[in-house]
Formats: structure tokens, sequence, C-alpha cells
């Protein structure tokens, strides 16, 4: 025990390793309120972990090689001992990663966790949201399957909508005039080693944010108004460590049950998590009658779908998923409202959400089924809801009537 310490002080002496793990966990408080939709965010790290290492250990037998990369994926499946379950974990985890980020967005948006001072955590995870969808779509494009193929063809073709550049625009970043070798092989650099780096570097920079400032929590008061006046610890405040260690201990054994459930049992979930066209090889020369993203892309392309070419183009449409997508940035600025958490916003407030996620939800659905007028109408309704939340929010958050938040959170 003694040299222990003594190692530990000899390192400590060199490397900040103790006021690390202060700062940062055991003397990290936390608001002694967090429920169950403040598992996300530690399940996403969990996450993140299962599909860095699962990620490495497909590398050393999947061939990058439009030739050979859906038999590479098929061989893992077949003869690598455990190819099945690793490839089974990572494809898994894509989907489950999307679940669980959704899942922890949502909660910002019924706290108000995007709120002053917490603007820049929100930032950080928007960018993250970015990086995840072109990690999660590189990724697709892989195992080379039809539905790889496809996908990246309809994806990549959207950038030749854009005025004058377009075209130009989309032979550079498919390094080709078709989805072929070159673009699987910068696909691969990109998806292995690029978007993972600047994925791990703003996970960092989002907690180094949340600890700058303190986790918000389900009643959305902050809790360093409390303070302990001799210790200046929040008097609402739990230490990290061990409570909410322990907490999400409970979180990732229910989260790793789903996942293995999952894995063993349902591994492409009924073509939601791997499409049933993708355990066929690409064939350029033969377009699947039916072309839709995963699950995770749907709401997006819907809203793309919703809105009718003009002058022949499809750009009105790209515009309009981009605006999607991007007007979720500003929610930091859009929202006036006094209070923060859904427990004390008005009528308005709590309308405005839930017609938020069934337009979201909505969306979902209609991406994944073919066009038809009925669809087209419904997509339109849904993208001008979804649409409205963010732009009407500045006017309804300010005349909603609210109660009045407590000065210190309830339990
Ligand atoms: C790889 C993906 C992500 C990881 C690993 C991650 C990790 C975390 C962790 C560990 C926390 C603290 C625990 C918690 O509050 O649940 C947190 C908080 C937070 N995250 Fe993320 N996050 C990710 C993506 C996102 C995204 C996409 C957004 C939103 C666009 C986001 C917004 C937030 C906010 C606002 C908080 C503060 C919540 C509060 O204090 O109430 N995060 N994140």
């Amino acid at each position: 025990m003694n040299s222990l310490t003594n190692l530990l002080g000899w390192v400590d002496a060199r490397f900040p390793l103790t006021k690390l793990w202060k700062e940062h966990l055991s003397e990290y408080y936390a608001p002694k309120n967090f429920n169950f939709w403040y598992f996300f965010g530690s399940l996403a790290l969990l996450v993140l972990v299962i599909q860095i290492v699962s990620g490495i250990f497909l590398t050393m037998n999947y061939k990058p090689d439009a030739a050979y990369a859906f038999y590479s994926v098929e061989y893992i499946m077949r003869d690598v001992d455990w190819g099945w379950l690793i490839r089974y974990v990572h494809s898994t985890g894509a989907s489950m990663f999307f679940v669980v980020v959704y899942l922890h967005m949502f909660r910002g948006l019924m706290y108000g966790s995007y709120r002053k001072p917490r603007e820049l955590i929100w930032i950080f995870g928007m960018f993250i949201y970015l990086a995840l969808m072109a990690e999660a779509f590189m990724g697709y494009l892989l195992p080379w399957g039809q539905m790889s193929y496809w996908g990246a063809q309809v994806i990549v073709n959207l950038f030749s909508a854009v005025p004058f550049v377009g075209p130009d625009l989309s032979v550079w970043i498919r390094g080709d005039y078709v989805i072929s070798d070159a673009t699987l092989n910068r696909f691969f650099a990109f998806h292995v080693v690029a978007v993972p780096l600047v994925l791990l570097g703003l996970v960092v920079a989002h907690i180094i944010a949340l600890h700058e400032v303190g986790s918000n929590n389900p009643d959305g008061v902050e809790i360093k108004k409390h303070k302990d006046p001799v210790t200046h610890i929040p008097l609402d405040g739990i230490p990290f460590h061990p409570y909410y260690t322990v907490k999400d201990i409970v979180g990732v054994v229910v989260f790793l049950m789903v996942f293995s459930a999952i894995v063993f049992f349902a591994p492409d979930l009924g073509g939601y998590f791997i499409e049933d066209n993708n355990f066929i090889p690409a064939d350029p020369l033969k377009t699947p009658p039916h072309i839709a993203p995963v699950w995770y892309f749907t709401p997006f392309y819907a809203v793309l779908r919703a809105v009718p070419p003009m002058f022949g183009s499809q750009f009105p449409g790209v515009i309009a998923m981009g605006v999607a997508v991007m007007i979720i940035f500003f929610l930091p600025w859009l929202d006036r409202g006094p209070v923060k958490s859904i427990r004390y916003r008005g009528p308005i407030y709590k309308a405005a959400l839930t017609l938020f996620v069934i337009s979201f939800l909505g969306l979902g659905y209609l991406g994944m089924q073919p066009v038809t007028p009925l669809f087209t109408l419904l997509s339109q309704v849904f993208t001008t809801i979804y649409l409205a939340f963010f732009i009407l929010m500045p006017w309804y958050t300010k005349i909603d009537k609210c109660k009045p938040e407590p000065e210190r959170v309830t339990g």
C-alpha cells in the first residue's frame, strides 16, 4: 500500500492525476436529482468505446478494395474466429449510437440544457452529431453491398444539385463519375482515422465545457446558486463518484442486456439495422427498386423528398434538409422562455414539443416508405411543423404561461 501511495505521489509530482480525478469525479458535484434521462451521456461514451474497439478488430480483416470489400466482410462473418460477433457488435453499435444520442438530445430539449450557460456544450454536441452522421454514412459504404453502393450514390448525387459548382463538387467527393474504388478508399480513410479523431476531440471538448459550468438537471435550476458558506460545495450537489458512477453502472448493465439481445437474436433487426439488400454485393448496373437510408437518416430524407424540385433541380429539397439539421444549432438563442425545464413550462411549449416529436417520428417513418401522393403530403405537413417548432420558438416561448421555478431542486 505504501509503495502504491509513493508511486501515486511520484506521478502526481509530474502529472495532475489526483487533481484530474478530483476535478472530474470525486469532487465534481452533480445535482442530486438526475433521473432516467441522464443515463444517455455515459451510455454514448460507452458506445463510442465499443465502436472504436470493434472497429479496430474489423479493420484487421477488412479489405477496402471494390473487388474484395464485400467478400472480406463475408470472410469475417464465416471464417474469422468470433468475426461474426465483432461485425454484429459494430453494426448494432452504429444504430444504438443514434438511439442513445437522440434520447440524449431529447433530454436537452426537455430540460433546456442548451440554455445559458451551456450553449457551448450544445454546440459541441451538434458538431458531434454532424460528425456521427458523416461517420455512419461513410461506414455504410464499406461492406460494398447494394444499399451501400446505391445509398452513397443517391446522397453524393445530392451535391450535384448545388448551383454552378454542383457537378464538379460531386466528382470531387467521389473521386470519380460514379461511386467507385476511389470512393471506397477515401471513405475508408475518413471512417477509420479522420472522423473518429475529430469525434474524440469533440467529446473531450463537450465534457470539458460541461464540467466548467456544471450539469443542468430535471428542475432546470442552477445548483451553484446555493453553496455551503464554509465548504463552497453546492447544497444540492453530490460527488459524481461514487454516487453517479454507481447509478451509471445500472444503466450500462440494462443497456448491455438490450444490446446483446439484438446482437445475438436479431442482428439485422428486421432490416432496420442492416438492410436486406446489403447482403447482396454492390452491382453498379442494377439499381435496387427501393432505395432508403438507414432509419437514423430517414427523418431528414423525408424532408428532402417533401420539397418539390424547382426548374428540374433538387436544390430546394437539399436546402430544406440542410436547414432541418443546422437549425438545431441555434436552439440556445431561439428559446426565450423564463424557465428551462418542461416541469415549469406552460401549455404552449408542452404542445409544441409533443408536436415536434410526433413530426420527427412521422418523418422518420415516411422516409422509409416509397413515395405516394398521400405520403408526400404528410411529409410536407410534418416538415412544416418541424421547422415551425424552431422558427416560431422565440415567439411562443415568450408568451407561454410558465409556472414559477423553485429556488432549490425538488428531488
Ligand atoms: C458521442 C456523442 C456524445 C457523448 C459521448 C456525450 C457525452 C455526454 C456526457 C457524458 C454528458 C454528461 C452526462 C449527461 O448529462 O447525460 C453530456 C451532457 C450533455 N450533452 Fe452530450 N454527448 C454526446 C452527444 C451530444 C449531442 C449530439 C448533443 C446535442 C446536440 C449533446 C448535448 C449535451 C448537453 C446539452 C449536455 C448537458 C446536459 C445537462 O447538464 O442537462 N451531447 N454529454
